[in-house]
């Protein structure tokens, strides 16, 4: 606080100041200041700099008090200003010591500004991958060590790649299943667009680019028309699968597949394969795992059915086959040099089995209580 300030720099004639009677307002001004001082001084230094301001021995401020209010008030007036300076120091005094013993012991007021470093600080969550990416990437894993590598392709495609380059030509009855999402599209569009309803459609990208031999594993979401339940939504996830070669035969087909479900299900699993029908697969296989939670046995550890399997002691897993030939001839490659097999996984599949989850929906709500299981 300035000498201007507190206005003890000056004689009180100079202040205007010539009864007792306005003697009060000064010394209640000054109390103020003091006592909002006060409370600034929170540690010691400020302390030690707050004494002094008030009490120190030149130009403290109940010094000046002395030296230019008392020393040469009139004889009225004297009597007046020794007395309310008296009171102004007792409080004064009273007030720097126990400031002194609060900021010693560390009572209250002080301990609020202090830094307490064994509480914990501020915990900011941070997320986790969702369990379909975690399946993602545990398949691409399994394949990348048998030197196959990842690509990636629109989730937009046109009806071209999506079925006829795959060799389902405009009234083929399995469009049926996959009557989709087209996209409304303004007049004269060149092609129509729609959501894709499998990752297939990236064979065709894939051969169009490069040269065989390919292996190449096709992560992505892929959208149907079905109704939501506990086994359906219309958006959901594949991995595609592709490895062609000049000499790839159908024993490399079954040994990779059965590679990758012992890596995946655990090394005790068997797998079997049933005739099937894709348009772009020659022969058509549906792959089955025996069901790894009752040993393939169909029943359950408690002598009961068991729940996932219902006692057929295997499980379906998913749609494969030789690329069938007619394929080749969309995209330039010689069917009478080149062979290869095909897959489409379904994700959410796998990892409901996998992980033991009953509805597919809980993949797409969000719930932290879900995702937080599986961090
Ligand atoms: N695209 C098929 C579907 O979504 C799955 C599929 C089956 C993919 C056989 C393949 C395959 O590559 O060979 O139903």
């Amino acid at each position: 606080m300035s000498a201007q300030e507190n206005k003890t720099g000056l004689p009180l004639v100079h202040l205007g100041i010539t009864r007792p009677e306005e003697l009060s307002a000064l010394f209640a001004d000054l109390r103020g200041r003091f006592n909002a001082d006060c409370a600034c001084a929170l540690d010691e230094s400020s302390w030690k700099q707050f004494r002094d301001t008030w009490l120190g021995r030149k130009s403290g401020v109940l010094a000046q008090i002395t030296d230019n209010w008392l020393k040469p008030a009139t004889p009225e007036l004297k009597r007046a200003v020794g007395q309310q300076l008296n009171e102004l120091r007792a409080h004064v005094e009273s007030q720097i010591e126990s400031r002194r013993a609060a900021i010693e012991t560390g009572t209250e007021e002080t301990a609020r500004d202090r830094v307490d470093l064994s509480l914990p600080g501020v915990i900011r969550p941070v997320g986790s991958r969702h369990l379909v990416r975690q399946v993602f990437q545990e398949i691409e894993d399994i394949f990348f060590s048998i030197g196959f590598s990842v690509v990636d392709g629109p989730e937009i495609e046109t009806p071209y790649y999506n079925f006829e380059a795959l060799n389902i030509p405009e009234f083929h009855p399995v469009r049926d299943d996959m009557d989709t999402f087209y996209l409304d599209l303004p007049k004269g569009a060149p092609t129509p667009l729609l959501l894709r309803t499998h990752t297939s459609p990236m064979q065709i990208r894939t051969m169009e680019k490069q040269k065989p031999p390919v292996r190449v594993i096709v992560p992505g979401k892929v959208y149907r028309r079905d109704n939501p339940d506990a086994t359906h939504s219309f958006a959901f996830h594949q991995i595609e699968g592709l490895a062609v070669d000049t000499d790839i035969t159908f024993c490399d087909f079954t040994g990779t597949i059965e590679y990758f479900v012992k890596q995946f299900f655990g090394p005790s699993v068997k797998t079997r394969f049933r005739p099937s029908y894709f348009p772009f697969t020659e022969p058509s296989v549906e792959f089955d795992v025996s069901c790894p939670f009752c040993a393939g046995t169909g029943t359950a550890a408690s002598g009961g059915t068991c729940s996932k399997c219902k006692g057929a002691a295997w499980i379906e897993l998913f749609g494969a086959g030789m690329v069938d030939p007619a394929v080749y001839g969309f995209v330039n490659y010689d069917p009478k040099k080149v062979s290869g097999f095909a897959f489409g996984i379904g994700i959410d599949r796998l990892a409901m089995l996998k992980y033991g989850i009953d509805d597919i929906q809980v993949f797409f709500q969000n719930d932290v209580r879900f995702l937080r299981q599986f961090p």
